[in-house]
């Protein structure tokens, strides 16, 4: 563990120039390590495994095999640009699977947050896991680790209490142990953006809001169903939308709609109708242990509610959730 920290000569990576010395140095490393080898990546479009993406794309092209498993509980586009910008633009190896019918078969009825997450987490071990057995001769396999992630895994293993643990693809199966490539391992979010920048990937994508690894499944409150899901998926890009359009984006850390599993009495073309409350929350935080509010001008939020209301079937009130961190987790579940 020792080794893996940082030393005291690594200049914070703030820049572009910097930036490029980094990924300059890095290729040399990987290309130095993997030789000829195949890599493996899991690519779920969050920060770190895209920048990880990126780097070994310029370091080893199409040695890079990236496996992007759809749960089909991504935000709306979320897959769809994962393509875009991996397949179209950037000409990586990419193989993407669409588990959802896997994922929400296994879901049904499950109403427990944590079995719900368990059984994502799983489920998402065994896809990939298919894969990467599919993929003949793979010799690395390469994580969107960061320092902080190290620091986690040196406190856990002091014996201290750990904060959260991290979300890379451990608990592969055994006759999948891969070497770890783990290029991003020196650095703090904040450098892992200046880095993908400098690698060319969208600003969108590098400064995205953090999204919980069970995604869309533990804000589709209780036992998720399609309908509910499709619902909250298309409240929560207008949510984006709107924030995107006003700045908000830029200045909030997480943005987001809850659907719980309740339903009211609302009124439609004359006529009463249930339909479910879709709660907006946007918080600001530095460590996700607190957080407060985010306030939404009035303005903006008549905006969203009248085009939630209007746009999204299914949906019929629209609340706003103004608790803070304690009491309220920044998720719902
Ligand atoms: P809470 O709800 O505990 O959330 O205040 C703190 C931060 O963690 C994220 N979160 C998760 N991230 N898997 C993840 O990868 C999870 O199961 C999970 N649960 C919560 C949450 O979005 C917030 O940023």
């Amino acid at each position: 563990m020792q080794n893996n920290l940082r030393p005291d000569s690594f200049e914070r990576i703030t820049t572009k120039a910097l930036a490029d010395s980094f990924i300059e140095e890095q290729i040399k490393l990987i290309r130095e390590e993997v030789g000829d080898k195949k890599v493996l990546l899991a690519l779920s479009g969050g920060v770190d495994s895209s920048v990880v993406a990126a780097l070994l794309a310029k370091a080893i092209g199409k040695q890079l095999y990236c496996v992007h498993v759809n749960h089909g509980l991504m935000r709306k586009y979320e897959s769809e640009n994962v393509i875009d910008v991996f397949q179209k633009q950037m000409d990586v190896n990419l193989i993407y699977v669409d588990a959802t019918d896997r994922f929400l078969d296994l879901l049904k009825d499950v109403s427990d947050p944590e079995r719900k997450r368990k059984i994502i987490g799983a489920e998402f071990i065994n896809v990939f896991a298919e894969e990467a057995r599919r993929l003949e001769g793979i010799s690395y396999l390469a994580q969107g680790t960061i320092y902080p992630d190290i620091l986690e895994s040196v406190k856990q293993a002091e014996g201290k209490k750990a904060v959260k643990s991290h979300h890379n693809v451990g608990g592969l199966p055994e006759d999948l142990q891969f070497e770890l490539v783990e290029p991003l391992k020196l650095l703090y979010k904040d450098e892992v953006r200046v880095v993908g920048e400098a690698l060319g990937l969208p600003h969108g994508m590098v400064y995205r809001q953090p999204f919980p690894g069970p995604g869309l499944g533990v804000r589709c409150l209780g036992a998720i169903t399609r309908d509910r899901l499709n619902a909250l998926r298309e409240a929560d890009a207008i949510l984006r939308d709107e924030f995107d359009k006003c700045g908000l984006a830029e200045k909030v850390w997480q943005y987001f709609v809850v659907i719980p599993d309740i339903k009211s009495v609302g009124v439609k073309d004359e006529s009463r109708y249930e339909g479910w409350p879709a709660i907006i929350r946007a918080i600001n935080t530095k460590d996700a242990m607190s957080a407060t509010i985010e306030e939404i001008p009035y303005a903006v939020l008549h905006k969203i509610v009248n085009r939630i209301i209007g746009e999204v079937e299914g949906i019929n009130r629209v609340l706003y959730d103004l608790t803070p961190k304690p009491t309220g987790t920044i998720e719902w579940e």
